[in-house]
Formats: C-alpha cells, sequence, structure tokens
C-alpha cells in the first residue's frame, strides 16, 4: 500500500495536478476560442447572401480559378453576391492573346455560370494600359492602324458578349494624379481622342450596354476627379454615351476622410452618372509594417466600410449601380501580391469566415 509520505506517490500527484491543470487551461482557450468565433459570426450568421439586405447590387471580382477549383469559394460567391466582375479574364492579355485571335473559352464558361447562377455581369476592362498581350505592346502601325486595332479589339469582344454583359468598363485609369492624361500606349499611338472613339465603338457594338469610365483616387483626389467629369462631360455634349463612373475605393483604414468620399458621390451624381463603388476594399496595412495582432485594426475596417456604405445608401436610387468588392477572402486579395505586403482588406478571412466588417456590411445596407 502508498503511503502519503512515499516520494513516489508525491510525484504521481503532482503529475495528475500538472495534466490536470493544462487539461482546465485547454479547455478554457477552446471555450474562449469559439466564443471569439461565435461573437464575429453569430452576430451576423447570414443563410441568404449579403445582396439580399440591399437596395442595389452587391458585387464582387471573381477569381476564375477559384472559381473553378475551390467549391467554398464558388459557394460563397453564389450565396453572398449578385453581381460578378472577371477580376482578369476579360483583360486584353487574356481575351485576344495575338493578332486576330481571341481566346473564348473561360470567358465563356463564366458568362455561362453568371447566367446560370442569375448574376449581372460587368465587363472588365476594354482599354487599359496594363495586361495587355506582348504583340500590342509590340505593335507597330500608324495612327490609322493603331485606330483599327482599338476598334476590332473593343467591337468583337462587346459583339461576342453581346447583351450577356451589361456594363463595360470601357476605358480604365486614363489619367494621370495632376489631372493630365496618362501618356499610355493609347495616347501615344491615336492621340487623345482615343477615349472618345473608345466609347463609340462599344456604343457601335452594343447599344444597350452601360458604358463606364473606371478609374482609382477618384474618392480621394479632386483634381483627378473634375478632369475626368470634364472629359466625360465633353463626350457627351458630343452625343457619345457614357453612362457611369467607376470609382474604384482602394482605400484604407485611415484615409481618405469620409467627408471626401461623400463628396465624390456627390460630385458623380449631380453630373448625372451612375456611380460603381467598382473595386472596394480596405487595406489595414497600407504602410507594410509587420502586424502582431489582427483584431484592433478589424473594428476600424469595419467602422470604415460602413461610412462608405452609408454615404453610397445616400445617392438617389437611379444613380445607384452597385459596390464591388475587388475579392472575396483576405486569401484572394490582390493586395497582397500587387503590394507584397501582409493585408486583410475583405470581408472574408483567409478560412473563409466572415470579419466584423461583413457584420457591419449587413447592419448597414
Ligand atoms: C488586378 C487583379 O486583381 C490582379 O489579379 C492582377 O494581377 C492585376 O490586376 N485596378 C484595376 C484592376 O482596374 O483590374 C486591377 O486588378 C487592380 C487595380
Amino acid at each position: 500500500m502508498l503511503k502519503s509520505h512515499d516520494p513516489a506517490n508525491k510525484d504521481r500527484f503532482a503529475a495528475t495536478l500538472r495534466t490536470l491543470r493544462l487539461m482546465l487551461g485547454l479547455l478554457l482557450l477552446i471555450v474562449s476560442l469559439s466564443c471569439a468565433r461565435e461573437k464575429v459570426v453569430s452576430s451576423c450568421t447570414d443563410e441568404t447572401g449579403i445582396y439580399t439586405y440591399a437596395a442595389y447590387p452587391i458585387g464582387t471580382a471573381i477569381d476564375y480559378e477559384a472559381l473553378r477549383n475551390d467549391s467554398t469559394y464558388r459557394n460563397l460567391a453564389i450565396r453572398q453576391f449578385n453581381s460578378f466582375t472577371p477580376e482578369n479574364i476579360f483583360k486584353a492579355e487574356y481575351l485576344h492573346p495575338a493578332e486576330g485571335v481571341f481566346h473564348w473559352t473561360e470567358a465563356d464558361s463564366f458568362v455561362n455560370f453568371c447566367l446560370a447562377n442569375n448574376k449581372r455581369l460587368h465587363g472588365h476592362t476594354l482599354v487599359w494600359h496594363n495586361q495587355l498581350p506582348a504583340w500590342m505592346s509590340n505593335y507597330r502601325g500608324t495612327a490609322a492602324e493603331w485606330e483599327q486595332l482599338l476598334k476590332v479589339h473593343i467591337q468583337t469582344i462587346v459583339s461576342h458578349f453581346n447583351q450577356s454583359v451589361t456594363a463595360w468598363d470601357v476605358v480604365n485609369e486614363a489619367f494621370n494624379e495632376d489631372g493630365t492624361l496618362r501618356n499610355s500606349i493609347w495616347k501615344q499611338k491615336i492621340g487623345p481622342g482615343y477615349i472618345e472613339k473608345a466609347f463609340r465603338f462599344a456604343q457601335e457594338a452594343n447599344p444597350h450596354a452601360l458604358l463606364f469610365y473606371n478609374d482609382y483616387n477618384l474618392e480621394s483626389n479632386p483634381v483627378k476627379r473634375k478632369s475626368v467629369l470634364a472629359l466625360l462631360n465633353t463626350l457627351k455634349s458630343r452625343g457619345i454615351s457614357v453612362h457611369g463612373i467607376g470609382v474604384q475605393m482602394h482605400i484604407s483604414t485611415t484615409y481618405p476622410e469620409p467627408s471626401q468620399i461623400a463628396e465624390a458621390f456627390q460630385e458623380i451624381t449631380s453630373n448625372h452618372y451612375l456611380l460603381h463603388v467598382s473595386e472596394f476594399d480596405i487595406a489595414v496595412n497600407p504602410q507594410g509594417k509587420t502586424l502582431s495582432s489582427g483584431t484592433s485594426f478589424f473594428s476600424a475596417q469595419a467602422q470604415r466600410l460602413g461610412s462608405v456604405v452609408s454615404h453610397y445608401n445616400q445617392v438617389a436610387k437611379r444613380y445607384q449601380y452597385g459596390i464591388t468588392f475587388w475579392g472575396i477572402s483576405d486569401k484572394n486579395s490582390w493586395i497582397r501580391s500587387f503590394y507584397n505586403r501582409q493585408d486583410y482588406p475583405l470581408l472574408f478571412d483567409d478560412m473563409y469566415l466572415p470579419k466584423p466588417a461583413y457584420c457591419t456590411l449587413i447592419q448597414t445596407l
């Protein structure tokens, strides 16, 4: 029989105590973690989807690879959003890889996916200085030949998709921050009139499509915005259809001020343009610091999102084309790879779980 003062017995007793303490600690950790997760999810668990709360379309950029290969991503896209913008596969390098060659396979299957799931398709983008195929960047020709290239590019694509695409970002990012025209390959080869021509070509190919000009910093830079408005107003005065403006809205938790955003919305809609918040994300780490904890900036992000959405709610209904997020989960966000930094700019975390910004969105819509 073991006696209480037996040293072996004492050791065993101490070991049992340590195990019990460890188990209790683990139990507490599990309970607190599941409570924390419960708090984020349960306050806004949503089986019906964000868009059902909204008076206007709620969209996302779609990463075609993820849509095809990742069923969690696909289900989330279908359930939460009712407007899809192809993140890459409608860009020139994908659709028009060689002179006279158009590649429709993925784009067509994406169109069918949108039709089958009753999602609006926002076409992005016809004329841009980035993601051009090499043959186009290296093309040698006169201004007239370049204009013909632009026409064939736009009209082949717009006609191909015809009415399955509701709207097009006809021209993307054509202005500098100081309000002058970017010296893009299009401006160099065709001259500043390429923007007018692009809208005209798109309109001829599909007179039913809504035609947008899309750019970044329009929410924060009044100089750039005013130049864009001046040019688009001139086009309209010449009878060219320009229906809307895409304000990309790649913002951060601290910049710009909500009042600047309100002013931008006001100015664009008082000039009678449909307003598309077209590539919404909210960076939490614009300086690219090493982040230690992931919670305090999520509430700042949620607050910032709430303020943008409240301002958008104030826009007259006839100008609300919708709000499109530039991705679904932080895992797929372009910010990480493009800027090579740690960031969490979207509504769902790396595990596809809803973040505080998601809850705020549902509460604000
Ligand atoms: C980005 C995509 O998200 C990335 O996957 C790609 O590598 C580069 O382009 N403004 C735009 C979008 O108009 O087309 C860009 O998309 C992001 C900035």
